[in-house]
C-alpha cells in the first residue's frame, strides 16, 4: 500500500470489506440475512467512493470487483453462452434519480441539447432471482442461475416445476433462444408458505424455518436439491430479456423484444410502458410508486432500459453494467428501528399475539410503531428482546413483522433483558379478560380460554358474526362494535337482536338514520341458511366449507347439537380435531344460552331434516372444480346449485377430482385436470349435469 493513502482510510475499508463480504455470504448463500438492503447498500458506496478515492484500496477480495453469488454443491455450473449482467442502482429515490440518468445516456450519445427525446423501455424491477431459459429448436432444455454472471448453476429440474414457465415456446422453433427473467414469489403465496412452516415448527420440525422475505423464499426453493419440495414452494416468473440467440432475427426495441417474449407464451409483466425523455421515466416511477403497495409481489424499484438496441449498442458497457440501463429505487421496506416493549394481542379464537412495540419509523410508506412476532416459538427463536434493535418489514398490506435482531456485540447477553416467555409475563391470565391461558399440544398458540366472556373475543366475534359471508349485517363496522362492547350494550351475539334506535342513538357519534340502518340491517340478516349460521358463531376450526358439509350432512342445528364425535366423523372433510372442536363448542352451557337466545330473537333457516337421504341428490359425493369465467353463472351461483344437488367444490384439481369445469380464460386448473385426465365440462355440461 503506498503512502498517500491515510491510515483510517485503508483500515476503513478493510473493515468495509469484511462486513460487505460477511453479510453477503449470510444472504446469498444462506440465505439468512441480517442486515437490511438499504443498510448494506450504504456500506457498499461507502467502500466504492473510498476506492474511487485511493484506486490502492480496490483490492481482488472487494466485494465492489465481482458480482456476488457462488455456486453451491449439489449443481452442476452451467456457463453462460452470454454473460448474465446487472444493472446500476440509482439510490437517489426522487425524480433527480431518473433526471441524472436521462442526462448521462444523452452525453455518452452526444446528443445536443434541441436532440430529439431518448425513448426508454420502463418495467419493474422484480425482487427475486435471475434466472437463464435455455429453449432450443423452441423446447426448455436448461435454466441456470446467475451464479458469478459468468458460470450459474444447473437448477432446470426446479425451474420445471414453475407453471407459467414454458416447456415448450409457441411459433418458435429456432436452434437457440435464451430468455431471461426474474423468479420470484408472490406475497400472498409468500405468507402461506411461512404459515405452513410455522405450523411444522409448532409441530415439532425442528430442521424447518420461516422464511425473512419473499426473495428468499424463493432462492431457497430455487436451490432446493429436493424438486419435490421446491414444487411445493410455488414460485412464478417475469421474463425481461435475452441471453443467447441463434437464428432469430431480434426485434429493434427492447420493448419489441418483450412483446415477442409474449407472443411465444412467456410470462411477461404487463406493468410496462415505452415513454420518452426523462418527464417519461419520472412519471412512470411516480405512478408505480403509488400502488405498489397494492402490487401482487415484491418490486425493489423500476428499470428504465433505452429502448432502441441499436443505441443500446452504442452505449456499451462499464465493467459489467450496461450504460442503457438503471434501477430506479423506492424508500426501503425494510428499517432498522428499537423494540420498546412486547405487548400481547388477543384476537377472535381467543389466539395471543406477541406484538412488538416499536420506536416509531417509516418503512414501506408509513410509519410503523407495532409489529407482529406471530406466536412464541418464533420470537424465541428469532430471540427478539425488548430493547434489542431490529430489522422491521412491511410490505404492501401485509402487517409489520419483526424479520430478525440486529446483533449488537457491545452488549453482553447478561446485560440484555430476559427472553420471551409468554406464560410469565401474563402470569397466566389473559390481559383483557383475566381467564386462563393455555397451549395445547402440537399447537404454536397461546390462547385465552375466556371465549365470549372475553370482550376481546367479543368484539371479533361480532365482526365475524356480522361479516358478508356469515350473517351479512349492513352497517356493523369496526368502530361500532368497539362502542358496543365497551358501553357494554352488547355481551354476547344475541344482545345485537336486542338493540333499539333509541339506544343507539345514545352512543357518540349516533344519528337516528345509522341507528335505524342498522336496525334494519339486523332484521334482514335474521333470515339466514343454517350454513351460513353455523359459520357466524365462529366455532373453531369451522370454516366456510366445513359448516356447508354440516349443513348438508345434517340438516338442522339441533341435530349437530346432539351428534357425537363419532358422527361428526362420518362428514366429509371433518378429521378429529374438527369434530372435537365442534363438540366442545356444543358442550358448553354458555354457548347454547347464546344459540338459545339467538332463536328467541327471531333468526331462522328452512331446516332439511334429512337433506343428504331425501331431496334429489344428483351430485351427491361429486367433486368439482371451477376455473376461468362461465358465461352465465357467477362462480358462487355455480357453486351453489352444485351443492343443492349434494356435489362439492373445492379449489384445486387433484385425482378425487370428478369434474372440471372450464370457463373463458381458464388457467393452470385446467391444464391439471388434461394432465390428470379429469374430466372437462363447460357451463353447458354442468346444467346437463344438474338436469
Ligand atoms: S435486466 C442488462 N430487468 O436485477 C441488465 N433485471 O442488477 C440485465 N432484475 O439480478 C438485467 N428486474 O435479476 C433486468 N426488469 C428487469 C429486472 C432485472 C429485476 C434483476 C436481475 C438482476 C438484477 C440486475
Amino acid at each position: 500500500m503506498t503512502m498517500s493513502v491515510p491510515q483510517a482510510s485503508q483500515s476503513r475499508a478493510q473493515f468495509l470489506r469484511e462486513q460487505l463480504n460477511h453479510h453477503a455470504h449470510l444472504y446469498y448463500v444462506l440465505d439468512q440475512p441480517a442486515l437490511p438492503d438499504i443498510e448494506y447498500d450504504r456500506l457498499f458506496q461507502e467502500l466504492q467512493a473510498l476506492e474511487a478515492q485511493y484506486p490502492e484500496l480496490r483490492t481482488a477480495d472487494s466485494p465492489t470487483q465481482r458480482v456476488l453469488g457462488k455456486v453451491l454443491e449439489g449443481f452442476t455450473p452451467v456457463e453462460h453462452a452470454v454473460p448474465m449482467l446487472s444493472i446500476r442502482t440509482e439510490t437517489d429515490t426522487q425524480a433527480s434519480g431518473a433526471e441524472n440518468f436521462d442526462a448521462r445516456v444523452r452525453r455518452e450519445l452526444e446528443l445536443t441539447a434541441d436532440a430529439p427525446l431518448v425513448e426508454y423501455a420502463c418495467e419493474l424491477k422484480f425482487d427475486g432471482l435471475a434466472m437463464n431459459l435455455r429453449y432450443e429448436h423452441g423446447v426448455l432444455v436448461q435454466a441456470a442461475t446467475r451464479g458469478d454472471g459468468e458460470t450459474g448453476e444447473d437448477v432446470t429440474q426446479n425451474i420445471r416445476t414453475i407453471k407459467q414457465i414454458p416447456l415448450r415456446l409457441l411459433n418458435m422453433t429456432t436452434p437457440v433462444l435464451e430468455v431471461r427473467g426474474e423468479v420470484y414469489m408472490r406475497r400472498d403465496e409468500f405468507e402461506r408458505l411461512n404459515e405452513r412452516q410455522r405450523e411444522l415448527i409448532a409441530a415439532g420440525h425442528k430442521n424447518e424455518k420461516t422464511f425473512v422475505n419473499p426473495r428468499n423464499a424463493a432462492a431457497g426453493a430455487v436451490r432446493q436439491l429436493d424438486p419435490a419440495i421446491a414444487s411445493k414452494r410455488p414460485l412464478s416468473f417475469f421474463a425481461y430479456g435475452l441471453g443467447e440467440v441463434q437464428g432469430w432475427n431480434v426485434p429493434l426495441t427492447h420493448s419489441g423484444i418483450l412483446d415477442a417474449l409474449k407472443e411465444m407464451g412467456m410470462p411477461v409483466c404487463a406493468e410496462r410502458t415505452v415513454v420518452k425523455g426523462a418527464a417519461g421515466l419520472i412519471a412512470f416511477h411516480q405512478r408505480v410508486g403509488q400502488h405498489r403497495d397494492a402490487l401482487p409481489f415484491d418490486i425493489d424499484g423500476v428499470v428504465y432500459k433505452v429502448n432502441s438496441l441499436q443505441l443500446q449498442k452504442r452505449l456499451g458497457f462499464v465493467t459489467r453494467e450496461p450504460r442503457w440501463a438503471v434501477a430506479h429505487k423506492y424508500p426501503a421496506q425494510e428499517q432498522i428501528t428499537r423494540v420498546l416493549a412486547i405487548d400481547i394481542q388477543v384476537g377472535r379464537t381467543g389466539k395471543l399475539t406477541p406484538v412488538a412495540k416499536l420506536e416509531p419509523v417509516f418503512v414501506g410508506g408509513t410509519t410503523v410503531s407495532n409489529a407482529t412476532l406471530h406466536n412464541e416459538d418464533e420470537t424465541r427463536r428469532k430471540d427478539v428482546r425488548i430493547g434489542d434493535q431490529v430489522i422491521v418489514r412491511r410490505a404492501g398490506d401485509v402487517i409489520p413483522e419483526v424479520v430478525s435482531v440486529v446483533p449488537d456485540h457491545s452488549v453482553t447477553a447478561r446485560e440484555r433483558s430476559a427472553s420471551f416467555d409468554l406464560f410469565k409475563q401474563l402470569n397466566g391470565r389473559c390481559p383483557v379478560c383475566g381467564g386462563d391461558i393455555v397451549r395445547e399440544e402440537g399447537e404454536a398458540d397461546w390462547r385465552c380460554t375466556g371465549g365470549l366472556f372475553c370482550p376481546a373475543q367479543r368484539k371479533q366475534a361480532i365482526l365475524h358474526f356480522a361479516g358478508r359471508r356469515a350473517m351479512d349485517v349492513e352497517g356493523l363496522g369496526e368502530k361500532l362494535v368497539d362502542q358496543l362492547v365497551d358501553s357494554e350494550l352488547v355481551k354476547t351475539l344475541a344482545d345485537l337482536y336486542q338493540l333499539d334506535v333509541a339506544t343507539l342513538m345514545q352512543l357518540e357519534r349516533m344519528g337516528e338514520k345509522s341507528a335505524q340502518n342498522l336496525v334494519d340491517g339486523l332484521n334482514a340478516s335474521k333470515k339466514t341458511t343454517l350454513a351460513r349460521f353455523l359459520y357466524a358463531l365462529g366455532i373453531r376450526q369451522v370454516g366456510e366449507a366445513t359448516a356447508k358439509d354440516l349443513a348438508s350432512h345434517f340438516g338442522s342445528l339441533d341435530r349437530i347439537m346432539q351428534v357425537s364425535v363419532d358422527e361428526l366423523l362420518q362428514v366429509s372433510d371433518v378429521g378429529p380435531i374438527v369434530a372435537s372442536s365442534i363438540h366442545r363448542f356444543f358442550a358448553q352451557a354458555h354457548n347454547l344460552e347464546v344459540l338459545q337466545a339467538l332463536r328467541d330473537a327471531g333468526i331462522h333457516w328452512d331446516e332439511q331434516v334429512g337433506a343428504k337421504e331425501t331431496s334429489a341428490q344428483l351430485l351427491a359425493g361429486q367433486v368439482f372444480v371451477l376455473t376461468g369465467t362461465l358465461p352465465n353463472l357467477s362462480r358462487d351461483d355455480a357453486t351453489a346449485l352444485i351443492e343443492a344437488a349434494g356435489g362439492k367444490v373445492t379449489g384445486s384439481v387433484s385425482k378425487k377430482t370428478n369434474y372440471v369445469v372450464a370457463g373463458a380464460e381458464a388457467g393452470s386448473k385446467l391444464q391439471k385436470a388434461q394432465e390428470l385426465g379429469v374430466a372437462v365440462i363447460d357451463e353447458a355440461g354442468l346444467k346437463d349435469l344438474l338436469g
